[in-house]
């Protein structure tokens, strides 16, 4: 990848990876994403910030040699995670008088991962100041974005603020600032569901200290750097708030067609009501997209028929990645047919215990859905509403 300059001195160096197509074995890539490095070169020191996936380290040496780095005073490493640590021991190889600068977390991280060695690292506290000459890198403590260790860099001089995952996108992209914030806006808050959501309150209180500063670029590890920094910011502020909107998620799977016909019943039943409704359907769904709308829907209902006495696999599934990412959605239900009995419900709800919802009475009808099942549908559309008023989000 070429090497191409943010502000003077300043370079993203890293890798675009356009074809992968999954990450950690198991969030999907549908626009591939990149894996950015920073070289910031002061009057006196020149330091690079993160490195990238082990697979693409030769892009990421490439690029060094191409901007004629024969000398790192400093490597920052703001994150333990491999995507972007996982060069770390051949850019040590290669540049043996640079000091690997991190915070005593994610020292420990990189010596438990890749084994670096104690003399290498320097540790800095939250708030410290490292001069470059003529620029000033000051290190952020910034955790659980995306781990606990995860910190960022403030160049103080040229008020960019470098923030490993923090307002990242999996997006692969040739432009360097983003110039299609449509784009960018769904990939990074198909990041932040995937990854951050679980962390809402800590993200919270990093927005906050970050608020205090001066930021004219912010240079994430994944996807182009915003220039607008306020675009990203006031995303993030929207979804770590409290506040959710009048819309309802139904992820559902259905095998001979009668959960099928209840939800399509049901969903219809809420767009007559005027709320929004976002359906999925499990066994083909792409779980980005289920997580993009679980930021802010104010409600969850799955539908799931009843196999082999619980729910749907592709059921249980969503339930168990719901609760893992922790929406802040209020209220929640189920729907499904069954044949003989079972414990749907139960194995659902159980499966769904990091979530503060309010469980509204299920639908779940023996066989094919009859005018009862149709009648409780249109009933739990109502409660939805109701509920949905009684919380503000709807007048
Ligand atoms: Fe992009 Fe948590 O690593």
């Amino acid at each position: 990848m070429k090497t191409r300059e943010l502000r003077p001195n300043v370079y993203s160096i890293g890798a675009i990876d356009w074809d992968s197509r999954l990450f950690d074995r198991l969030i999907p890539l549908p626009d591939g994403t990149s894996y950015n490095a920073y070289v910031v070169r002061g009057s006196e020191k020149t330091v690079l910030f993160d490195t990238v996936d082990p697979a693409e380290t030769s892009v990421l040496l490439g690029n060094l040699a191409r901007l004629g780095i024969d000398k790192l005073d400093y490597v920052v490493s703001h994150h333990g995670e491999q995507d972007h640590s996982g060069s770390l021991p051949d850019i040590l190889l290669m540049y043996p008088g640079a000091k690997l600068v991190t915070n005593p977390k994610c020292k420990q991280m990189l010596i438990d991962l890749l084994d670096i060695e104690q003399s290498k690292f320097v540790t800095v506290e939250d708030g410290q100041e490292l001069s470059l000459g003529d620029k000033t890198l000051r290190f952020l403590y910034t955790p659980w974005v995306h781990w606990p260790e995860t910190m960022s860099t403030y160049v103080i001089e040229d008020k960019i603020l470098f923030s490993c995952d923090f307002f990242g996108a999996h997006l692969a992209t040739s432009s360097l600032f983003v110039d299609d914030e449509g784009a960018v806006y769904e990939a990074a808050k198909r990041y932040y569901a995937e990854i951050m959501m679980p962390f809402r309150k800590q993200i919270r209180a990093n927005l906050a200290k970050l608020n205090e500063l001066d930021i004219e670029v912010i240079a994430p590890s994944h996807g182009p750097a915003h220039d607008k920094p306020a675009f990203i910011m006031d995303a993030y502020e929207d979804w770590v708030s409290d506040s959710v909107k009048n819309k309802v998620v139904v992820p559902y799977v259905s095998m001979h067609g009668s959960t099928g016909e209840m939800i399509s019943h049901f969903v219809e039943a809420l767009m007559d009501r005027d709320i929004a409704v976002r359906q999925f359907e499990l066994s083909t769904v792409d779980l980005g997209k289920l997580a993009i709308d679980l930021v802010d829907a104010a409600t969850i209902v799955i539908g799931s028929p009843t196999v082999l006495a619980g729910a749907h696999p592709a059921a249980v599934y969503a339930a168990f990645m719901a609760n893992a990412i922790r929406p802040k959605a209020k209220f929640a239900s189920i729907i499904g047919s069954f044949g003989w009995g079972g414990k749907t419900v139960e194995q659902l709800t159980g499966l769904m215990s990091n979530l503060k919802v309010e469980l509204l009475e299920p639908v779940l009808t023996k066989g094919a859905p009859r005018e009862a099942a149709f009648v409780a549908l249109d009933r739990l559309a109502d409660e939805v509403l109701a509920k949905h008023k009684q919380a503000g989000i709807v007048n």
